[in-house]
């Protein structure tokens, strides 16, 4: 991938995105959604009400010509939309729980799938999808790896799916994307590994909550220990789940009742906490969680999967950790 040409797209997309913002007088992610669905629509600017004016369209018509001479690679769309959305999300000062996935990790996730995988068809559920930087990092990746991977993804925010919906247009990744509570019913076919980097926090409807074994009784129970649940049901026999959770996640007050789930239907078969540069604080540290459904292949390992990555930074050490997943997995899985 060659960064000149990132650098220059991001400056022709920004401009673009810039200048449709102030035309419309909307957010940045507004504004990044029209840009990605105008330039999929044969690269015209879409006029409401002769907005944006015609001196504004031909600007903006002219920036999309420069960009589509670049001709973006699948990847390289990618590598830009992530760059514009962490813009973007700091432009608008974006919560946490609604952040995208950085591609180090979705790269980490290519890898694991890829040692943990059977087949070369994969479909990959991602219950908390977002922007769906993770998702296409994961599909992408995957694909460039020789297999036939199809990224399914539901969310319950309608501007991060919609980008998710643009940004797989942009790359013509066709992703299966639903617009609703991950903790309803889905229209999911079992898949073959489920995954997600999953919001932190409380549920607030504990009715819903209540079909789930890892719910509290005396409060709102945790979001994620519900999304955990939840994929895995759409997960088949025997198949692997990895999700992003808080490294603390069975020391919490909620941690016992994600224990009574863990050993019956789904396995526990590692925790691969990330390094710590990857996060401001010690709070806000995360882990790759293991997870794999009963089935007639499956069994508990004997030894769960303990790791933690010192960093991402120092290739040697990378690729000592891919071998020590490499030799864990040839002995217990
Ligand atoms: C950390 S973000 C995921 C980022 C994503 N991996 C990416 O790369 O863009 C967590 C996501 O969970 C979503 N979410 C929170 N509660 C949800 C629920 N009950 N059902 C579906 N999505 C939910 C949020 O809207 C947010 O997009």
């Amino acid at each position: 991938m060659n960064p000149e040409k990132i650098e220059t797209a991001f400056s022709l997309m920004e401009e673009a995105i810039t200048t449709i913002e102030r035309s419309l007088d909307t957010s940045f992610f507004d504004a990044y959604i029209e840009n990605a669905e105008n330039l999929v629509d044969d690269a015209k600017v879409r006029v409401i009400d002769q907005t944006p004016d015609k001196k504004t369209v031909a600007k903006i018509e002219a920036l999309y010509q420069d960009i589509l001479q670049l001709d973006l690679q699948k990847e390289e769309w990618r590598k830009l939309t992530q760059l514009l959305l962490l813009h973007g999300s700091k432009k608008e000062g974006l919560q946490p729980n609604h952040q995208l996935t950085p591609d180090s990790i979705g790269f980490l996730f290519v890898f694991l799938i890829e040692q943990l995988s059977q087949t070369k068809e994969l479909r990959i559920f991602d219950p908390a999808v977002g922007m769906g930087n993770l998702l296409l990092t994961v599909v992408i990746g995957l694909q460039q790896a020789g297999y036939h991977a199809q990224g399914i993804g539901v969310d319950i925010d309608d501007t991060l799916l919609a980008i998710a919906a643009a940004n797989g247009a942009l790359m013509a990744e066709t992703l299966q994307l639903f617009h609703q509570d991950s903790l309803h019913d889905l229209l999911v076919d079992p898949v073959e590994i489920a995954m997600g980097d999953l919001p932190v926090g409380y549920y607030p409807n504990d009715e819903q909550a209540e079909k789930f074994i890892t719910h509290a009784e005396k409060e709102h129970s945790y979001a994620h220990h519900l999304l955990l649940e939840q994929s895995m049901h759409y997960v088949k026999p025997a198949g692997y789940g990895l999700f992003l959770v808080p490294s603390n996640f069975l020391e919490t007050e909620q941690g016992p009742l994600l224990e009574k789930w863990l050993g019956k239907k789904v396995y526990l078969q590692g925790i691969i906490q990330l390094p710590d540069e990857l996060f401001q604080s010690e709070h806000s540290r995360k882990s790759i969680l293991l997870l794999q459904n009963t089935g007639a292949d499956a069994k508990q390992v004997d030894k769960v999967l303990l790791v933690k990555l010192p960093t991402l930074k120092e290739p040697a050490k990378v690729s000592s950790f891919f071998k020590e997943f490499e030799d864990w997995k040839s002995s217990n899985l």
